[in-house]
């Protein structure tokens, strides 16, 4: 595995006793029966100041990555024109109405390591007349390209996203991904814009984001931080959106590679380069790369089956984020402290071990309630870190790695990540609001976690939402809860939880982990709401 040393043992959980892992047991199968409130304890009080918003928390950061992987495009997303799955020109339609749903901003593709060895001509013109190639990033399996550039454009605008295109740095050159961009945004009648008409496509693409590389320290191509400045300078300068519509609004933004370690010399070396940067080069965003991986590298967490220690230390693997940005925050804050350039998630997500049967190199794993939980914590801190942290791509958008959706032939799964997602919608574009708690410990043997964790925001129609997660899978906790600002009148939402924390959906029983109607009443112009234990509540609170 080409990722064996990238994550150092940082956040191993610490081993249980025997006499834990007794109690451990024993929690674990009063919670798969019911979500009884172990223990009562004092309601948690919150305050939200709606008079001091802060950034703007970037529809971007809702975004997702959809790789050349596994069953990731082939079967997730297109079946062909002639498959008996309903499709639309070859993409499915299940797959393309439940993705409309989450109103997605912006999909990376085709990679990924994928990326760096991806030849955009090989993906073009009549399918029939397309090369058959190996996809030697992932398994080696044959790859039709019947999936490629026009297919992908298709896809975005039957699901209502942005491109954010991946450029081959790594075996490419400047002129291919020139001339891909020509391809995909001329709109004057050059060779390739011909020949994107004659495919059938005359209107220019809208390109949002175009990625520079793809982790070019290791599978992009081994660079060091200076040999890839180097090429960053190159591609920035000569790879360029044709489109006019996106000449003076709506521009394309180039995003360069930057680390998937805490470690800063990377982020230093292109961010000292930036900030003397000349005319005939820039970037908009940095790209960084943070998988929640608990016992580290080679992902060894099972996505089904497991128990409280697993899930505590799961959690306390993705909280390490918050630490992670900020010490690249540190870095960028010195040499760009306008905050010009955005910091990039865009991989991120709980990597667990291959499900049993399944291809190892085709990444699938099951979605638990953990899965949402922690996807709650980390779209948590992109908000507070909203100033810097303007784009994230969970990995991955269907059967591969945090999916959203699972398929298997014509049937299809939404996942409890797909159901946070949607819960977070009102999230997208809104401002920052500030609440401050207390937010208390949930302790699981040695690990000690938070019990709560919660974000406010006002949404673009100036409407206030409350996210709060209770991390506990044992207790259940009351809120009460002020807001600075407005006199509240009404309050109403859903919550995401389950039976248990490994609670799944399968194509057999699909609503196991489904939200539902929260528990939440005003009184006095308080918020009064009852959190069940392992639980992601978003409220809408109205004056
Ligand atoms: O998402 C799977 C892989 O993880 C990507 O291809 C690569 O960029 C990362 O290491």
């Amino acid at each position: 595995m080409i990722f064996r040393s990238r994550y150092p043992a940082l956040f191993l959980g610490v081993h249980m006793s025997l006499g834990h892992i007794r109690l451990f047991f024993t929690v674990s199968v009063l919670l798969s029966v019911s979500v009884p409130p172990l223990m009562a304890q004092k309601p948690v009080h919150l305050t939200i100041d709606a008079s001091k918003p802060g950034a703007k928390i970037d529809r971007n950061l809702f975004g997702q990555f959809a790789e050349n992987l596994g069953h990731g495009l082939y079967e997730g997303i297109w079946v062909g024109p002639d498959s008996p799955i309903p499709n639309i020109r070859g993409i499915r339609k299940d797959v393309v109405s439940a993705l409309q749903a989450l109103k997605v901003p912006n999909v990376r593709w085709p990679g990924g390591c994928f990326a760096d060895q991806y030849h955009w001509r090989k993906g073009i013109g009549p399918a029939a007349q397309r090369p058959a190639t190996l996809n030697s990033a992932w398994g080696g399996v044959v790859d039709t390209n019947a999936f490629g550039t026009d297919e992908f454009m298709d896809f975005i605008q039957q699901i209502g996203s942005q491109a954010y295109v991946s450029a081959n740095v790594g075996s490419g050159s400047p002129q291919e991904a020139a001339e891909w961009m020509e391809y995909m945004t001329a709109a004057a009648p050059t060779e390739l814009e011909k020949e994107r008409t004659a495919n059938g496509h005359p209107a220019p693409y809208t390109v949002g984001f175009l990625g520079i590389g793809n982790e070019s320290w290791d599978c992009g191509g081994n660079m060091s931080a200076e040999f890839y400045l180097s090429q960053l300078k190159i591609y920035s300068r000569f790879v360029e959106n044709d489109n006019p519509s996106q000449k003076s609004t709506n521009q394309m933004l180039k995003i360069a590679v930057g680390p998937g370690t805490p470690t800063t010399e990377w982020t230093e070396t292109i961010m000292k380069a930036w900030q003397h940067h000349s005319w005939s080069w820039n970037i908009d965003g940095l790209s960084v790369h943070w998988y929640t991986v608990p016992n580290g590298w080679p992902p060894s967490t099972s996505s089904t089956g497991f128990g409280l220690e697993d899930y505590s230390k799961s959690l306390k693997a993705t909280l390490f984020m918050e630490e992670f940005l900020r010490k690249q925050e540190t870095v960028m804050d010195q040499y760009d402290p306008q905050k010009k350039i955005a910091l990039v998630v865009d991989e991120w997500g709980a990597w667990h071990a291959p499900l049993p049967g399944s291809n190892p190199s085709f990444l699938v794993q099951q979605n638990s309630l953990r899965d949402a939980i922690l996807a709650s914590l980390n779209l948590n801190i992109f908000a507070r870190h909203a100033d810097r942290v303007r784009m994230a791509n969970i990995a991955q958008m269907i059967n591969v790695l945090q999916a959203m959706i699972l398929t298997d032939k014509e049937k299809m799964v939404l996942t409890p990540t797909y159901y946070l997602f949607k819960m977070y919608l009102p999230f997208q574009d809104a401002t920052f609001v500030p609440v401050a708690f207390d937010a208390g410990t949930y302790k699981q043997g040695t690990t000690l976690l938070p019990q709560l964790d919660a974000v406010a925001a006002k949404d673009v129609s100036g409407n206030l939402w409350l996210e709060i997660t209770n991390l506990d899978p044992g207790k259940t906790v009351e809120i009460e809860a002020d807001i600075t600002g407005i006199m509240l009148k009404s309050a109403k939402g859903e919550m995401l939880t389950a039976p248990a924390v490994d609670s799944v959906n399968t194509f057999e029983v699909p609503n196991a982990v489904v939200p539902r109607p929260a528990s939440a009443s005003v009184k006095d112009g308080r918020l009064e709401l009852k959190l069940a234990p392992g639980s992601v509540t978003v409220i809408s609170l109205k004056p």
